[in-house]
């Protein structure tokens, strides 16, 4: 297959790995240094800003899927504007550019569980409506419905290609641990009980999930969460206990200062539990451990 992998970071070069030398790639990337990088994986690599709109379509020219693993830079740090202009803008491209893709199939976007509301600690699957709770989510779901514009017919003899919106869990792997930001909390006191669910899924059983919604032409909608979540307070528990460090103490009235790296437990983040029932419906079982199980590890 001829695929293009859009916004080529942590999650597209695993994945990139895992498809090499099975399928015809196309990454791209911001940064001209990331080049070479790229193309030693065995594929070809381009320079492409989403909102270029130009470079999109010299990058999906032969794309038979296109996968859209992009992110802004430093992630966490930009505010919903640039959550805009990177996601937004990068989908009204792809949307402009494909009636010269006759044969782009189909659309896999990596959007994330963060469009889910509250539900009390409850358990939600696909069928709860979303509910986005600050800018940054609000402009994944508004990223998300640009998409469903694919689902148009294109013309004659021209398929509306599939859609396949994947609701991603808090990423853990290879480089992005858990442990050591969690760490950093030991001997702290935090407000609230600690009682705050977490969704989450392993890089490379993202990987296994975008291949499988790949092979069998997914189209809808999926969380890909491992259905194992951990409330932040076990997260921590366990974070500091296989260090030998000091426990974190809940129930502090007073706020501590704000740091950007380790999960908050301010009220204001929502609490629930994500299924993945649809997911392991296509035979996708998340194979490795959990992240609990990853922070014994240390
Ligand atoms: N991290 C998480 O916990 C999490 C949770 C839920 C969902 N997700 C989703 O998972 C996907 C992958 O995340 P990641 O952590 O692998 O991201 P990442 O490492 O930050 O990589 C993002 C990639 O997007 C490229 N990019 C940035 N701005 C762009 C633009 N305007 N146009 C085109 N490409 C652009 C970057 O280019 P450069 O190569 O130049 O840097 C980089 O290759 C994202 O869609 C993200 O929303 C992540």
């Amino acid at each position: 297959m001829r695929i293009t992998i859009i916004g080529c970071g942590w999650l597209g070069l695993a994945l990139a790995r895992h498809w090499r030398g099975r399928h015809a790639l196309v990454l791209t990337t911001t940064t001209p240094e990331r080049l070479p990088e790229l193309e030693a994986l065995g594929a070809e690599a381009a320079l492409v800003q989403g909102n270029d709109r130009s470079a999109m379509a010299r990058a999906l020219a032969q794309a038979e899927v296109v996968v859209l693993t992009l992110a802004p830079r430093g992630d966490r740090q930009v505010d919903a504007d640039a959550y805009a202009s990177t996601y937004l803008s990068t989908c009204r491209s792809l949307l402009e550019v494909l009636p010269e893709l006759p044969q782009l199939r189909q659309i896999v976007y990596t959007s994330s569980c963060g469009v889910y509301g509250d539900a009390a600690g409850g358990w939600i699957d696909e069928t709860t409506p979303p509910q986005p709770r600050d800018g940054h989510a609000t402009v994944l779901l508004q990223a998300e419905a640009l998409l469903q514009r694919a689902t148009a017919p294109r013309g004659a003899g021209m398929p509306a290609p599939a859609v396949a919106v994947l609701r991603l869990g808090a990423l853990h792997g290879p480089g992005r641990e858990l442990g050591p930001r969690l760490a950093r909390l030991a001997g702290s006191q935090r407000p609230g009980d600690g009682i705050l669910w977490s969704n989450w899924i392993h890089q490379q059983d993202a990987v296994a999930a975008i291949d499988a919604v790949v092979e069998q032409g997914f189209s809808g909608l999926l969380n890909v969460v491992d259905g194992r979540p951990a409330t932040l307070r076990q997260l921590v528990e366990r974070a500091c206990a296989v260090r030998a460090l000091a426990p974190v103490t809940w129930g502090a009235d007073d706020p501590l200062p704000q740091s950007p790296s380790p999960p908050s437990a301010g009220a204001s983040l929502p609490n629930r539990r994500i299924g993945n029932q649809r997911l392991l419906a296509l035979g996708v079982t998340p194979m490795r451990a959990g992240v609990l199980e990853q922070l014994a590890e240390g």
